[in-house]
């Protein structure tokens, strides 16, 4: 045989495989419904790795091989949207339904309408962009106009077609859906978390997103993820005249569509539809927030239009928070990082919305005293989709006299020293808080190492709360610099150490020696002082040096940084038992490296100023800013051209038009939402 006719059998076989691997993973990912063996599969898989390793240059972009995950990266590059990600406005009940359908019979001049009704996924939105039928790239929704490619991590997901089944492809097809987590590998997921000692998610949403903007493709290649489509931009464009034939579209050309969708004539029949699904939702093996309503005719939809930021023609039906009642046994007090004593709420363990519920946090006595919660009550506890449970209130008429009252305790309940009050920051506006002020408090203590090993401070790898635990309650660890004195010996005789495990952490601590600057300023745990902080700080200063002599004054002359955070930062570093901490931090081989290598972005709101007018209904402003903050965001309380994002809840003031004259970025609360959903 010839060279040439060698190389083409390859090449007709390497095509072959492909078809076949493409298929029988449309079969088992898209279909659940898989026609062959693992084992035949993974042969035909290793067969075409085979050829395609002895001949790289027949190797595409759209081959199944390519989506094992490609090498890391160290930034997500921004994708722009042709067309923005509008938001969905939300109908709280079936009054609400009944009203959205009103207003649309009165501006379509018609009764007859036909609506395509969906399970609302709760998971992270994304755009497929597809030219002649190969997919080319994707990202994330971002704030609707600007999302972040994750290409690299959404090739790994295999519900998402390389290429699409059909023998005529548009130029361009642009896919809209959602990528979701399984309930179940979300549990799994946590499980082996929990078993590494590493932070769990919170929600299967959290855990899509911070699978989805890993930037190495291997780890979201790792996770279960799944996408659903739900949407064609454009979709006249490829000959669709209606939202149903276009998800009977997405699915011929090899997309997951939503079994459950309905096509709903008249407004009765969207709402038994929509608390049919209310019913089922708990059965479906991944978390659904409610049902989109569309208008199904795409003429009708273009008659209605689009408002601000939201279509007309579509409403999002949101359940009814999950609620339940418990008994509350009794209130424990916990001690965070910074000796702010919190109630949490032990409860007798319920199921509410499918998540069993053992505790609750009261966040503050402000708080107890303000709903009238007793230890002894029964209580209703609520869990409003992903929000993290809450007590809603007391059933005062089961109430038998038995109830006690709760008062804050004058000791710590850890260390037993005196508790001080003082008001929290926002102006008081969160009432008193409490605080042991023991700084060797072991509760603080390890609450402050947890911190300073921590992923963005020193990351130090293995070190979970149960191994600081122990290291605390032996004394071999009574400040962080204690860290780096622990021997071999130290850590053998803890509980579930053996030879490598001890080896590894010994090897983490070791590694985390040579640190930068940022992270050992966030390390330090000063109050107020977050990740935007530190860095803010440690590009003023370069080095710790010259951070631990800056007065007041100096610091507060900083862009970001206010008289609050100027006043712990010095406050800090004048109290001798810091200072000595870090003398023998620098003692035992701690070194600030001094060329600060550039630190990938690890948000994409890092940096992003927030400012807000009006009240939100999903959260307090303090629960937003703690969201901001914790995406690396920062909060400000006036409207300037530096901003980039205000944020207008209900009743919005005169920030709304001065952010509208200087062309600020404006977000309703959904809008909001999405964008933190993100993070
Ligand atoms: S349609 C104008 N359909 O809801 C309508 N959105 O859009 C555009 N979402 O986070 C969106 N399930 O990802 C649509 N079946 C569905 C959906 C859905 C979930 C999410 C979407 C976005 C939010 C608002």
């Amino acid at each position: 045989m010839s060279k040439e006719s060698m190389k083409q059998d390859i090449e007709s076989r390497i095509k072959d495989l492909r078809k076949q691997i493409d298929y029988h993973n449309y079969r088992y990912y898209v279909l659940d419904s898989p026609e062959i063996s693992d084992f035949a599969y993974d042969q035909l898989m290793r067969e075409l790795l085979r050829f395609e390793a002895e001949h790289p240059e027949l190797v595409t972009p759209d081959s199944p091989s390519q989506r094992v995950g490609a090498a890391p990266v160290s930034s997500f590059p921004p994708m722009v949207h042709r067309v923005p990600l509008l938001s969905i406005d939300n109908a709280m009940d079936t009054e609400e339904l009944r009203a959205f359908h009103q207003r649309i019979v009165k501006l379509a001049g018609r009764e007859d309408l036909a609506y395509c009704c969906e399970p609302k996924f709760d998971g992270l939105a994304v755009e497929l962009v597809y030219e002649n039928g190969v997919f080319i790239r994707g990202g994330t929704r971002g704030d609707g106009y600007t999302g972040e490619d994750v290409s690299g991590n959404l090739k790994t997901i295999k519900s998402i077609p390389l290429r699409l089944i059909t023998r005529e492809p548009p130029d361009l097809l642009e896919v809209r859906g959602e990528v979701v987590f399984y309930k179940s590998a979300f549990a799994d997921l946590n499980r082996e978390r929990s078993e590494r000692q590493e932070p769990l998610f919170a929600n299967p949403r959290n855990a899509a997103a911070g699978s989805l903007r890993q930037l190495d493709p291997r780890i979201t290649a790792s996770r279960a993820l799944v996408f659903f489509s739900y949407g064609i931009v454009d979709a006249v464009a490829v000959g669709l005249d209606s939202q149903h034939a276009t998800l009977e579209r997405l699915s011929g050309l090899g997309f997951k569509v939503n079994p459950d969708v309905r096509l709903c004539h008249g407004i009765r029949e969207v709402v038994d539809f929509c608390l049919y699904m209310q019913e089922k939702r708990e059965s479906l093996p991944y978390e659904i927030d409610g049902v989109v309503i569309k208008v199904n005719d795409i003429d009708t939809q273009r008659v209605l239009g689009i408002k601000a930021r939201s279509p007309r023609w579509a409403v999002a039906y949101k359940f009814p928070p999950t609620q339940e009642t418990t008994t509350l046994r009794r209130i424990e007090v916990q001690v965070g990082r910074t000796g702010v004593l919190t109630p949490v709420a032990m409860l007798d363990p319920v199921k509410v919305g499918g998540v069993t519920v053992s505790r609750a946090t009261l966040h503050n006595a402000d708080e107890i005293r303000r709903k009238d919660v007793r230890e002894g009550d029964t209580v209703i506890v609520q869990r409003a989709g992903d929000v993290i449970p809450e007590i809603v209130a007391p059933v005062v008429s089961r109430r038998t006299g038995d109830e006690r009252e709760f008062a804050m305790p004058d000791a710590c309940p850890v260390c037993g020293s005196g508790v001080v009050r003082d008001s929290a920051g926002d102006n008081g506006a969160e009432g008193v808080m409490y605080r042991c002020v023991n700084m060797a408090c072991p509760a603080v203590l390890k609450e402050q190492i947890y911190h300073f090993a921590s992923k963005d401070a020193l990351d130090i790898d293995g070190l979970g709360r149960k191994n600081i635990q122990q290291l605390v309650d032996k004394g071999l660890v009574r400040d962080v610099s204690d860290l780096y004195t622990l021997t071999r010996d130290d850590l053998m005789q803890l509980e579930g150490f053996a030879e490598l495990s001890t080896a590894n952490l010994l090897n983490s601590i070791q590694k985390s020696k040579q640190t930068t600057l940022r992270r050992f300023l966030y390390g330090l745990g000063i109050p107020h002082v977050g990740q935007v902080a530190a860095r803010d700080l440690a590009d003023h200063f370069g080095s710790l040096d010259r951070v631990m002599g800056a007065d007041k004054e100096e610091l507060q002359a900083i862009r970001g940084i206010g008289k609050e955070m100027a006043q712990a930062v010095s406050g800090f570093f004048s109290n001798e038992r810091n200072r000595t901490i870090i003398r023998k931090l620098h003692q035992r081989g701690l070194v600030i490296l001094e060329q600060q290598p550039p630190e990938p972005e690890s948000t994409s709101l890092a940096g992003k100023k927030f400012c807000f007018t009006g009240t939100l209904e999903s959260m307090t402003r303090s629960e937003a800013k703690n969201e901001i903050e914790a995406r690396g965001g920062q909060v400000v309380s006036a409207v300037s051209s530096q901003l980039d994002y205000l944020v207008a809840g209900a009743e919005p003031g005169s920030k709304l038009d001065k952010a509208t004259s200087l062309g600020t970025r404006i977000l309703d609360e959904n809008e909001f939402m999405e964008l933190i959903k993100e993070g």
